[in-house]
């Protein structure tokens, strides 16, 4: 049920329902007030054209000619003398107009002016206005003038009809155009739903439309992008899951058959037993580095590890783990060199963490560069930065893999690092710790000439 748009739809038309009222009702009122005050000054002029006549010629010829002028209209006059005799009438007099047949006489001069006599037009018969005949200073007489109320009351009823029909006609339309319109704001507000329970879902495939240059078209591409990104997130999640499980099958299965085989006692050999041995302890360690590093990772990902912000010495760390790498370097029958090494350079950050980014590089540029090589450390800072370059002289990548040595899990040649150990953590660590120090790291890479990975680090 589309709950908004009735809502919108009944508060709107709440509103434009008691528009329509006032506007009518006000509309009515001014009419008739309006109409009512025409009727009246009307009479009052024609009683006062009367009285102009008659104040020159007051005299029976002139009342009888004024009686039949007045005659076939609907108004009627009644002239009086100062007494209150009636002198002359243009249709015959009713008992309730009898009231109003009063003489001006003893009244004080002020009181000599036109005036109507009776305004109420809703209960009255007729509406009245009196006019004196003044000659000079002397009343001679008085004109009454009455117009039935009858044709008034019939031109309200008739604008009361007109107005209530032009009122309702405004409040059906206003009501159509209130709901389309109002089911036009909600309808993409509809579709949004549709589309974000379809998500939850896990249906990411439908695209809503942005064409809307509005608040409702921005929410469209919101929700529009938060279902690619889901997707993507899911996607991955479902690679992930599926490289570790793939990772972790290998030397499972090692240390399955091989424990197996100890366990049926048939092996007598103890140098082949001490060799079944060796085997599990390296697989074990495999799996056992491989998910300390996972979790390390996703632990980083998540951002719930304590991450310190120290001030610390890159060149010290640099020393320290280039000295900790040597033997593993002199026995490989690689050189490991130190240029421009030596002024301390301070950047904020975590110790643990930056060694284990120069660990995990100089790690692999000895891994993967064959004896005779080298392997070159070199440092230049300006004011701001720190660059760092780790140089190799080994087998480098393809470019097509370099962008994604970065991803967990990812190696270039999967038969190259079983027989070196690796599972594809190394990178994906290191660019994790270098983001959350607000630095760069950035390969180069010719194969079979070397690798050059670049860093970079604000300096404090
Ligand atoms: N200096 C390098 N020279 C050539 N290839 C490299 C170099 N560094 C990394 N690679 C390639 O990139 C891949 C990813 O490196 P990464 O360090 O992430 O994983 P790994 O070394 O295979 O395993 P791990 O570091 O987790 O033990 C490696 O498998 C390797 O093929
Ligand atoms: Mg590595």
């Amino acid at each position: 049920m589309r709950k908004i748009s009735v809502k919108l739809g009944i508060i709107l038309s709440a509103l434009f329902f008691t528009f329509v009222m006032v506007i009518s009702y006000t509309l009515y009122s001014f009419m008739v007030h309006f109409y009512i005050k025409q009727v009246a000054t009307e009479l009052l002029h024609r009683g006062h054209s009367h009285a102009i006549v008659l104040a020159n010629h007051f005299d029976h010829e002139t009342m009888h000619h004024v009686a039949m002028m007045e005659g076939p209209a609907i108004t009627m006059v009644v002239i009086l003398d100062n007494q209150g005799k009636v002198l002359a009438n243009s249709d015959p007099i009713l008992p309730t107009q009898r009231k109003y047949l009063i003489p001006m006489t003893g009244h004080p001069a002020s009181m000599y002016e036109e005036i109507p006599l009776e305004t109420d037009w809703e209960h009255s018969a007729f509406i009245a206005t009196r006019s004196p005949i003044l000659n000079g200073n002397q009343l001679l007489g008085t004109v009454v003038m009455f117009s039935p109320t009858d044709p008034i009351r019939d031109v309200v009823r008739f604008l009361k009809v007109v107005l209530l029909w032009f009122g309702l006609g405004m409040i059906i339309v206003g009501f159509i155009l209130i709901f389309y319109l109002s089911s036009r704001i909600t309808k993409p507000l509809i579709q949004m739903k549709a589309a974000t329970q379809n998500i939850a879902k896990g249906n990411y495939g439908s695209e809503l439309r942005t064409d809307r240059n509005d608040e409702l078209g921005d929410l469209a591409a919101s929700i529009n992008s938060l279902a690619k990104s889901l997707q993507h997130y899911e996607q991955t999640r479902t690679e992930f899951l599926a490289d570790v499980s793939h990772e972790l099958r290998t030397p499972l299965t090692y240390l399955k058959g091989y424990s197996e085989i100890l366990l049926q006692d048939r092996i007598t050999n103890e140098e082949e037993k001490k060799e079944f041995l060796k085997i599990i302890r390296d697989e074990s360690i495999r799996v056992h580095l491989l998910v300390q590093d996972l979790f390390e990772l996703t632990k980083m990902e998540v951002a719930s590890v304590p991450f310190e912000k120290n001030e610390i010495d890159l060149v010290s760390i640099i020393e320290k783990i280039a000295e900790r790498l040597r033997p593993a370097y002199d026995s490989d029958k690689i050189e490991l060199n130190l240029e421009n090494v030596s002024d301390s350079v301070f950047i904020e950050g975590d110790s643990k963490r930056i060694e284990q980014v120069f660990l995990n590089l100089l790690d692999n540029a000895r891994r993967y560069t064959s004896s005779g090589g080298k392997v070159e450390i070199v440092l230049e800072k300006s004011e701001t930065v720190v660059v760092i370059k780790v140089i190799d002289t080994g087998m480098g990548i393809p470019k097509s893999e370099l962008p994604l040595i970065w991803k967990r899990l990812y190696r270039v040649e999967k038969s190259r690092s079983r027989v070196t150990g690796g599972s594809g953590l190394g990178l994906a660590i290191v660019k994790k710790i270098v983001d959350l120090h607000n630095g760069s790291i950035t390969v180069d890479s010719i194969e079979n000439k070397g690798t050059t990975f670049t860093l970079h680090f604000p300096i404090l």
